[in-house]
């Protein structure tokens, strides 16, 4: 039997994070799996909601969200980890408390200028007035996974076909980085 897991999804804002983790809950359970949707802007108004968008709270955002997906885990659930994750030390330390077997990173490279058009919050136009600072892309850094399992661009692809990619990747997990 397949092993449960944890897909932690790591972008921009707008990328498509959110959108695929709620569409691959859907395809697990349809399959009758238990499947958790852990989403930083969820958890920023509630178990994070102590924490702004410097570096280092937001290093202490994806180890909270860590230790969360472990116990998830434990309890059998596939855990889709939904935050921007700037940063490959605090991804690298998450896979290793998690564990690397358990631990499946896409990379959503949807570039910047398709999250900015998309800017479903107004959080890049606000951004670019300078009414908010720090937003990821624009005044605080996104640093590209060294080796992420899976990489996708949202772009042009249609949610479903995403899902099924990474579906397809869980099947034959390897350990090579898969360009889709
Ligand atoms: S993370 O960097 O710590 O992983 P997280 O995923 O929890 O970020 O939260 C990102 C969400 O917070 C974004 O989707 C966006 O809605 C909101 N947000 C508000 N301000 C910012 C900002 N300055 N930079 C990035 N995201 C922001």
């Amino acid at each position: 039997m397949q092993k449960n897991k944890v897909f932690w999804f790591t972008g921009l804002s707008g990328s498509g994070k959110s959108t695929l983790a709620n569409a691959l809950k859907k395809e697990l359970e349809l399959l009758g799996k238990s499947a958790y949707v852990v989403d930083g802007d969820v958890l920023r108004k509630g178990l994070c909601e102590d924490l702004g968008f410097g570096d280092e709270d937001r290093s202490e955002n994806i180890r909270r969200v860590a230790e969360l997906s472990k116990i998830l885990l434990e309890l059998n659930y596939y855990v889709i980890v939904a935050l921007i994750s700037p940063f490959q030390n605090d991804r690298s330390l998450a896979r290793t408390k998690i564990g690397n077997e358990n631990f499946m990173e896409v990379y959503l490279n949807t570039p910047l200028v398709t999250c900015e058009a998309r800017d479903v919050k107004q959080l890049y136009k606000n951004a670019r007035m300078g009414l908010i600072s720090k937003m990821t892309g624009i005044d605080s850094e996104y640093e590209v996974p060294i080796k992420p399992d899976l990489i996708i661009d949202t772009t042009d692809r249609p949610v479903q076909d995403c899902v099924a990619a990474i579906m397809t990747k869980l099947k034959c997990y390897r350990t090579q980085p898969t360009n889709i």
